[in-house]
């Protein structure tokens, strides 16, 4: 007797436990299922949405088919406490409102075209000046404003797909042209970010994602005591208007060497440098020491009081560093929390602002039958 208790107990725990395992691993696959809610609707009434993608780590990054934004992001500080760590909107109402690109997908063209005009097979073409006498960012409504169409990925590292296609003449720029990106989440913490593009006429491209990092884990603080890494060994000095004047110039010897991890408050208020000035602080593009087309390192921001760590590898040449100097306060961002002046940095993996206007700077051109394609990788940890 006491023995078939004894043999029914043990069934009924070896049950508890299959059910217990089969419960854990549901939940499992729960973590990674793709989350898509309503996220409001653009200024001309169309309805957008909100993609959460999770890994097992516990990161979470929300994306949204508006812009293809990246709209929230938490990584783990040292202690393994996740917070959000980029500055966006809570709904798309807020970035109907003018935002400078929070998280976007920037396109066709990002950062600056001289006077909004270029000359390509001998075609002059001119575009908005949406930056002083500058083009910027793609134009009026660049690929930030668009609406994207979106294709959850499930899995172990849950992606979204999104493509569209820009229209031949849209926003000045020649052949329709076709792009997809795919953001996906790494088991790792990382995000990885491939860019794919073709056209029917040659074009000119430059795509690239407008994230502010700020690592604090507050969005109320300011991004100086953050440290950074930039694996360049030369800069574009800008004129007046940001464009790059065309000289490479090295780093060594002044305040844009970020060769070896730097505080950015060493440098940020060096006035008398003329860059410096120039920019309102770093507003610079940083030529990488690597020119290879492979997937290499090219920044490090280390924040202390978290100790998160960012890591960026990209296969493209170069990269905006850009100190959130324009914002001064009076954007109200996701939770009520007002973005101060330098509260979150970009790392704007790209080619060089200006190229299709500065034969001597690596190509932008797309011709027909040729695949654009670029991978950048954000990678966080902390220590
Ligand atoms: C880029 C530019 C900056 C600024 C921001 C958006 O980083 O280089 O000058 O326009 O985008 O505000």
């Amino acid at each position: 007797m006491k023995k078939q208790v004894k043999k029914a107990a043990t069934l009924f725990l070896l049950a508890c436990v299959t059910m217990m395992s089969c419960d854990t691993s549901k939940k499992e696959s729960e973590k990674n299922m793709i989350e898509k809610v309503s996220f409001g609707k653009t200024t001309d009434g169309q309805e957008t949405e909100l993609y959460t993608l999770k890994n097992a780590a516990g990161m979470e990054v929300k994306i949204s088919n508006f812009g293809g934004t990246v709209v929230s992001w938490t990584a783990p500080n040292n202690k393994g406490v996740y917070e959000d760590v980029i500055l966006g909107c809570d709904s798309v109402a807020g970035y109907n409102k003018g935002v400078p690109y929070f998280g976007a997908l920037i396109g066709r063209y990002g950062n600056r075209i001289a006077n909004g005009k270029f000359t390509l097979e001998g075609k002059e073409y001119t575009l908005a000046q949406n930056n002083g006498v500058n083009a910027l960012h793609g134009g009026l409504k660049g690929f930030d404003k668009v609406l994207w169409t979106a294709t959850p990925i499930e899995g172990e590292e849950p992606a979204l797909k999104l493509t569209y296609t820009a229209k031949d003449g849209e926003e000045g720029y020649p052949g329709n042209l076709s792009v997809e990106v795919v953001y996906t989440l790494q088991k790792n913490n990382a995000l990885k970010i491939d860019y794919k593009a073709t056209t029917d006429k040659t074009t000119i491209i430059n795509l690239t994602n407008h994230t502010y990092f700020n690592l604090n884990g507050n969005l109320d603080s300011d991004i100086l005591d953050h440290e950074v890494t930039l694996n360049a060994d030369k800069f574009l000095p800008v004129d007046k208007t940001l464009i790059p004047t065309g000289e490479l110039k090295p780093v060594t010897g002044n305040v844009f060497d970020f060769l070896k991890s730097k505080k950015i408050s060493a440098g940020i208020n060096d006035t008398t440098d003329t860059q410096i000035k120039a920019g309102g602080g770093y507003d610079h593009c940083w030529v990488l020491t690597d020119s290879s087309k492979t997937l290499k390192p090219a920044a490090t921001v280390y924040e202390p009081k978290s100790g998160r760590v960012l890591e960026v590898f990209t296969t493209e040449p170069a990269i905006q560093f850009y100190t959130g100097n324009f914002l001064n306060g009076t954007i109200k961002g996701k939770n009520g929390i007002i973005y101060k002046h330098r509260s979150g940095l970009c790392l704007e993996t790209q080619h060089y602002p200006d190229s299709p206007n500065k034969p001597a700077f690596p190509s932008t051109v797309l011709k027909p039958n040729e695949t654009y394609q670029t991978t950048t990788v954000y990678k966080f940890s902390a220590k």
